[in-house]
């Protein structure tokens, strides 16, 4: 028996954000050193809408170099292209045909980002959840750990798995997909915007003031601070609804400066933004000076990059391979010889 597996993953869709970070690659880390994970750049998922081919395939390189800056070590985690292995296209093939589409339909995601399509809606942007399903599936994954956004499509995996392969083509004891769980943080799983704390940090919201990516300058992160929303009160609180600012930016400043709740609950219970603001500026820099520094190091020059990638291709080939070829059989497909 190996270690139990991770799997998971971000789309090459632009820079990544602190939201990015905190919500699913800072969860990453610390797995590497129970779990086999296997940590791939969905590429495939970032063409289900409309991208520039130049732009693609740099931020997919920048993508898996964030991981490695993050602090993913390629001894204890296999970093892959998702593209670049051919049973995720495969897989989510023979998945589809056992998905139902009204479970494609009511997916949360699909809904929000098919109305800023408008008349340009693609197959792909329908098919986007059973193609995750694929991702996940492919590795026998027991754990992915991913923001609170991705909890709908996570359950339809499940159920993909469970319902739509395992009792319906598995014989014997051991289920045919292992049936994966879901990993989502209790504190920073959901990262809202800097401009308005009802909504979700995003990449594709069109005010970069309203996140702060990985690769800000200290300048940029403190001008983006210094603007973010607030309200008029005096005194900070987590938890208070009717203050989704000061619960958003403190929960950053607990994360990022790794005091935790209690004591940033503390420390800030009668402090004004015009005090709070530099020191959730400094804590960000701070936090981020150490990626950067590597990032750095790791795009100037590709070549361990690219050996990175190379082996973790590899890898997730052996064991993407193996699974496919079991749905395969199972589902009545005649073998290759
Ligand atoms: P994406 O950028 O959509 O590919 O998301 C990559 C990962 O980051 C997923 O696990 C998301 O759930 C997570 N994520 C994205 N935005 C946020 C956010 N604002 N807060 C927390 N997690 C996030
Ligand atoms: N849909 C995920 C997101 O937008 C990205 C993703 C694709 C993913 N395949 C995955 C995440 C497999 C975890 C596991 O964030």
């Amino acid at each position: 028996m190996g270690r139990p597996r991770v799997l998971s993953g971000v789309q090459p869709t632009g820079a990544l954000h602190i939201g990015n970070w905190i919500g699913a690659i800072s969860s990453w880390v610390p797995l590497q050193e129970s779990h086999d994970n296997f940590l791939c750049v969905v590429d495939l998922h970032a063409i289900t809408v409309p991208h520039d081919p130049k732009q693609l395939s740099e931020n997919t390189l920048s993508t898996a170099a964030i991981y490695l800056a993050c602090g993913i070590d390629p001894k204890l985690s296999s970093i892959f292209i998702q593209s670049q292995i051919k049973a995720h296209s495969e897989l989510c093939w023979l998945l589809n045909c056992v998905t139902p589409l009204n479970w494609l339909e009511r997916m949360i995601q699909f809904k929000e980002k098919a109305v800023k399509q408008a008349d340009n809606v693609s197959v792909g942007l329908l098919d986007y959840p059973v193609l995750m399903a694929a991702d996940i599936l492919l590795y026998d994954a027991d754990l992915v750990p991913v923001g609170e956004d991705q909890k709908q499509h996570l359950e339809l995996a499940r159920n993909i798995a469970q319902q739509r392969i395992n009792s319906r083509f598995g014989k014997g004891q051991k289920p045919l997909l292992k049936v994966p769980k879901g990993l989502i943080r209790k504190e920073g799983a959901r990262v809202m915007s800097l401009t308005d704390g009802q909504s979700k940090m995003s990449k594709s919201d069109p005010n970069e003031g309203s996140r702060i990516n990985l690769l800000d300058p200290p300048e940029l992160i403190n001008k983006k601070i210094k603007r973010a929303k607030t309200d008029t009160h005096i005194g900070l609180e987590f938890g208070n609804i009717d203050r989704p600012e000061a619960d958003n930016l403190l929960t950053i400043y607990s994360v990022l400066s790794g005091m935790g709740r209690d004591s940033v609950a503390k420390e800030c219970s009668e402090m004004g933004w015009g005090t709070f603001k530099p020191l959730l500026a400094e804590a960000a820099i701070e936090a981020l000076k150490p990626i950067q520094k590597r990032y750095k190091d790791l795009i100037n020059d590709k070549t361990e990059l690219s050996i990175v990638l190379e082996q973790g291709r590899a890898n997730a080939e052996v064991v993407a391979e193996k699974t496919l070829n079991r749905v395969r059989s199972a589902l009545g497909l005649i073998e290759r010889n």
